[in-house]
């Protein structure tokens, strides 16, 4: 699959995410050659601005947020030459005829082979008469593909994501649509596959026969910083559990697929994601689902607000900021083994992680009276540092019949440095070969909703197990209560 020419229309273009994320995506795919030259992009906001006015809001971006420089001054210019401004009314069909013009205009002037990518970075209320504008507008009318790029929150609960993608698809296809999860842009997402599925140390022992339970630990130092009001709607478990959490587990559980493709991978996943044991009762929600809020505390020597403090944030709000889930995936492989997911705003890292707890060996009689062996583990580190390491065990130099844990490590990010594509790089790419592996489909989201729901559903009936942890810690002990009922413990971070 070849890159090919397309128009870039970003929907939401003077917001944070075109700012942080897409436009240094844009630059980066430019300086790798990624774009070539057959390229526009269509920034659309409300909000009036110049061309000059959006350009300068580029660079700005760019320079602040981009892995590449943009210091080259001619470089710069004939990348930014591809962009345009133009202000947009996404609930009258007029604006959307008039851009259909300047769509054929900047097709004609960069030789684009009308090909096109509608990305919407915008509340999901809007993803449905956006699509109803594009089509009545006349932009799907073009000689080339139209896709969509969807960014997440997809809907707030199953039904609403369902009445969203109904409409989505009055316009779009399935193999249209490009539901963004940016985690599974995450170069060492993508290599769980390769670790699990390209080596005879880890596929052979990856089941309930030698995996005594996983974790996987998606902490954050930050707090809500400037998205309160939407952040106090959705929490935690919305927030990063229906889709990130859930999409790592799905990874890691997953059966080798039959090829490499994209609908074979999904197939997969969704398989994963139908054998999750949806909790039964309220109670059951309770004895497996923890959830928690930050309050004052401090970090690094600097003091911390409470959640309830934050801007746009109810005073009396009971959104949690935090939750752990012990979940059990009923199949054959995993019957038995629990997966401990938990994430949080203002823990002390911020770090993505993923332990595969090896069962003790039964050898472990031999070293049983005078030793407290560790067991095996596997970490992937996905991210701030990109890498893989095992724990094993090892004896002690010089002593006798001493043991000691060991790692093995391999540091993608120490060799190659924080340098690696970013998540929105290469799914931005990958929409545009029409490669869709590494997006969500729809039978994935829906039932990653059911689960989550069943959770929801019993968290609106009462709060009173809500609880509350330090802004800079760990988050509530009943955390880790979670683990210590089955007899393990959370694996520290690095
Ligand atoms: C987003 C969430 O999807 O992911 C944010 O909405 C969160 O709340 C972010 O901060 C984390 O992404 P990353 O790539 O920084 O781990």
């Amino acid at each position: 699959l070849s890159p090919q020419g397309a128009v870039y229309y970003l929907f939401g273009a003077t917001g944070d995410l075109a700012k942080r994320k897409l436009f240094p995506a844009l630059f980066s795919l430019y300086k790798e050659g990624k774009l070539s030259e057959k390229f526009a992009v269509v920034g659309l906001a409300r909000r009036p601005r110049t061309n000059e006015q959006f350009r300068s809001d580029v660079y700005d971006s760019i320079v602040e947020f981009c892995r590449y420089k943009a210091d080259d001054a001619e470089l710069w210019n004939r990348f930014a030459e591809h962009f345009e401004y133009m202000s947009l009314d996404i609930n009258t069909v007029d604006g959307f005829r008039e851009l259909s013009k300047l769509s054929e205009q900047l097709e004609a002037k960069f030789d684009i082979p009308g090909n096109r990518l509608f990305y919407l970075a915008l509340a999901p209320a809007l993803f449905g008469p956006v699509s109803f504008n594009l089509r009545d507008g006349g932009l799907l009318e073009c000689k080339g593909w139209s896709r969509v790029v969807i960014e997440k929150p997809f809907g707030y609960d199953l039904p609403s994501a369902q009445k969203l993608n109904d409409q989505l698809s009055q316009v779009f296809k399935e193999e249209e649509i490009f539901r963004i999860d940016h985690y599974l842009g995450k170069e060492m997402v993508q290599n769980i596959q390769v670790i699990r599925f390209a080596n005879a140390f880890f596929e052979p022992l990856w089941n309930n026969n030698h995996i005594a339970n996983v974790q996987i630990t998606l902490s954050e130092t930050v707090g809500v910083e400037d998205r309160g009001g939407y952040y106090d709607k959705s929490g935690a478990l919305r927030d990063m559990g229906q889709n990130h959490m859930l999409q790592m587990l799905t990874m890691i559980a997953m059966e080798p697929p039959s090829r490499l493709h994209g609908e074979d991978i999904r197939d997969e996943k969704v398989k994963v994601l139908r054998s999750l044991r949806n909790y039964k009762s309220s109670d059951e929600v309770r004895e497996n689902v923890v959830r928690a809020q930050y309050s004052e505390g401090s970090a690094r020597g600097k003091e911390l607000a409470g959640y309830r403090q934050e801007d746009s944030v109810n005073p009396e709000s009971t959104t949690e900021t935090y939750f752990a889930a012990k979940v059990a995936v009923d199949n054959f492989r995993w019957a038995g083994v629990p997966f401990y997911i938990r994430t949080g705003k203002r823990l002390p890292v911020k770090t993505t992680e993923v332990v595969i707890e090896f069962k003790s060996m039964p050898q472990n009689v031999l070293f049983a009276q005078r030793h407290d062996l560790a067991p095996n583990l596997l970490v992937i580190r996905v991210n701030p540092m990109e890498g893989i390491y095992i724990k094993v065990n090892a004896k002690t130099p010089g002593a006798d019949n001493s043991v000691q844990p060991v790692a093995m490590e391999f540091c993608q990010s120490c060799q190659i440095g924080l340098n690696t594509p970013e998540a929105y790089e290469r799914l931005i790419h990958d929409a545009v070969r029409g490669d869709s592996t590494y997006f969500t489909r729809w039978d994935e989201v829906a039932q990653a909703w059911e689960f989550v729901d069943k959770i929801a559903q019993a968290w609106g009936e009462d709060k009173k197990d809500l609880q509350s942890y330090p802004a800079g810690s760990w988050g509530p002990e009943a955390a880790d209560k979670l683990l210590a009922e089955d007899g393990f413990h959370w694996w520290p971070v690095n």
